[in-house]
């Protein structure tokens, strides 16, 4: 879900649709706004996405300050009533929100007992009422109704509030779900998002747990529930505004597939190190010292950074022979972990909110983990959270099939095992090879992007993949993780079936399923593996398999009906390379089907909820 908000002497209107337009990518199935104007709140909600709004919206509909929300339903089906903002009985007070709400069933109950009647199946609207009722009990101001509010809630939220007889600011509060203030001039903004803000300000103000802020035109203040003022200076983003811009782009997909030249670039700048042949990784906040005395690795996230963590825990087995594993947060956080001190803990996450991968970030440092970040959004939760960190600097990401920070936060595990390996026993040779090889990926991902752009080659293979039912996706050693997140985009964004199995996996099961009918996208590099790929090959060949591969050479067509030849990298980096087809694949199987290609059906950008 998405929060905006503003306050200033603009119409809030035009400013809250292009924000939550922004912030779509999060969750969308409804989307409201209201606005404090002349006579009151003026609200307005539909089922469906923020252009629906905005084609809804009736032209008198002005003025300032406002709030708006995009939704992604967790409590109650998408529609008009459930959709924010909620109100209070009176029509008084407006609240968006982010969260759940964990024991609003016990204040619906409550409020309920006392007259109150509800119009949605929301937990949100329970903070409304309890608003107004904070007044009817003799709240002084819109604060300490929040704050009185708040008191009685228990669970996890990020929300503004509006109130028609306070039409000078808004009030939004943090407990587990972020916030942040847009710092203007002679106007605020709030956001749950950095992306929302884009265009506006660069200076922002992130709230923590348990903060509150007032926004009026002329500034902010921070306090706590109990009302002690907290002091909080802005810091400046300094992200590329252009990066949230679609341009002459189709989709956000592609573009963001396009950008990885110059994103894997931005990830690498500054941190090779020639003369010593290792990476400087500042914010790891580790001492060598430190550092030399983990004797494993273990890395946790969900969905996409979950498979870049399956390459980065390879990277790091390879370069600076530790033990490393990746496994799901989600699994991770409900088990009943060993947390060791001499591993290092790895928490992957492109938004820096998935709330699986934030618990178990908490759980690890609860029972004394050390756990460092790959993370993009910079100031997330999940950043602020951890010890120390990798910033990928990709770049606002907008579709919600993760691409350019698949590709960063595995070129982010190469330099830290680069860094960990040197000072183990990784030789000054092979930090230059590695070097070499990292520094020569833009260029390389550059030439798939320009030879498709050429051939259409994929965008061909794509459309004739999309005809089929399913897709099998295989891969061995790095091909298994590369076709993990081959597998997961493709059926992600085209909605057809995709399943990834690693390569010698294939006769234990899946084999059963191989005839002309259901197509295998296979990663064979040409590495000392490749006699052992092309046997695969062989298998579903006699089984009249059709092929697609992906590899560094022609493969004859008895082994494949189509090879997507790409460069040839290091062996430990040829995965990064080895994905952008596949992210070209899932792209134009999606084009092919006609799908909603960044926002596809039921998900969400971040999940922001368990
Ligand atoms: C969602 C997105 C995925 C993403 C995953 C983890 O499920 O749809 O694309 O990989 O969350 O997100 P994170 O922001 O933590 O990397």
């Amino acid at each position: 879900c998405g929060i905006v908000g503003y306050v200033g002497a603009q119409d809030a209107a035009p400013i809250l649709l292009e924000g939550l337009g922004r912030l779509e990518y999060r969750g969308y199935d409804s989307a409201g706004l209201a606005v404090a104007g002349r006579g009151g709140l003026k609200i307005r909600k539909v089922s469906g996405r923020v252009a629906d709004l905005a084609a809804d919206l009736p032209a008198r509909f002005k003025g300032a300050p406002g709030i708006g929300h995009t939704r992604w339903a967790t409590h109650g089906e998408p529609s008009v009533e459930n959709a924010h903002p909620h109100t209070d009985t009176s029509g008084r007070i407006a609240v968006v929100h982010n969260g759940i709400i964990e024991n609003a069933d016990e204040l619906r109950a409550k409020l309920g007992a006392d007259g109150v009647e509800f119009t949605s199946q929301t937990d949100t609207e329970t903070v409304a009422h309890l608003i107004a009722a904070a007044f009817a009990a003799g709240a002084q101001d819109l604060e300490q109704a929040v704050r009185q509010a708040l008191r009685q809630v228990v669970g996890a939220y990020g929300l503004a509030v509006l109130d028609a007889e306070n039409p000078d600011r808004i009030v939004v509060a943090r407990n587990g779900s972020p916030v942040l203030l847009g710092v203007g001039e002679k106007e605020m903004f709030v956001a749950s998002d950095v992306a929302a803000l884009v265009g506006y300000t660069r200076q922002v103000v992130y709230l923590d747990d348990g903060e509150l802020a007032t926004l009026t035109a002329g500034g902010y203040r921070t306090f706590t529930i109990d009302d002690r003022s907290t002091a909080k200076s802005p810091s400046t983003i300094d992200w590329d505004v252009v990066g949230a811009e679609i341009g002459d782009h189709a989709h956000y997909l592609v573009k963001e597939i396009e950008e990885q030249p110059r994103t894997v670039e931005r990830t690498l700048r500054g941190r090779l190190d020639e003369r010593f042949q290792t990476a400087h990784l500042g914010g790891l906040n580790l001492s060598i010292r430190e550092a030399r005395e983990f004797r494993r690795v273990k890395i946790l996230g969900c969905g996409s950074a979950a498979y870049a963590g399956e390459l980065g825990a390879q990277l790091i087995e390879d370069l600076a022979r530790m033990p490393a594993t990746a496994e799901s947060a989600s699994e991770f956080r409900y088990r009943n972990p060993v947390v060791e001190p001499d591993t290092l803990y790895v928490a992957v996450s492109q938004s820096g909110e998935t709330v699986d991968t934030l618990a178990a970030v908490q759980e690890l440092q609860r029972k004394g983990g050390r756990v460092i970040g790959v993370v993009n959004v910079v100031g997330s939760t999940i950043a602020r959270q951890c010890d120390g960190g990798i910033y990928i600097h990709a770049g606002p990401e907008m579709s919600v099939a993760a691409t350019k920070s698949f590709t960063s936060t595995v070129v982010a595990f190469a330099l830290l095992a680069l860094h960990l390996g040197r000072i183990r026993d990784l030789s000054p040779t092979e930090g230059r090879r590695i070097i070499a090889g990292l520094a020569a990926l833009p260029g390389q991902i550059a030439e798939i992007v320009e030879q498709e752009k050429r051939t259409g080659w994929i965008a061909e293979t794509a459309a004739e993949l999309a005809q089929r039912h399913s897709v099998l996706f295989i891969g061995r050693r790095r091909g298994c993780p590369v076709a993990r997140e081959g597998a997961q985009k493709f059926k992600e964004v085209s909605y057809v079936h995709a399943e990834a199995y690693a390569s010698a996996e294939l006769k234990h099961g899946p084999l059963a399923l191989v005839n002309p009918e259901l197509p295998t996208v296979a990663v064979v590099p040409d590495d000392d593996l490749l006699d052992k790929n092309t046997s695969t090959l062989a298998e579903i060949r006699a089984r009249r398999g059709p092929v697609v591969a992906v590899a560094h050479r022609e493969l004859p067509t008895d082994l494949a009906d189509r090879t997507i030849v790409i460069p040839r990298n290091e062996p430990e980096l040829d995965s990064i390379l080895l994905s952008v087809p596949l992210q070209l694949l899932a792209y134009h199987a999606a084009v092919a089907l006609e799908r909603d290609v960044d926002r596809p059906r039921n998900l969400a950008k971040s999940v922001t909820v368990e």
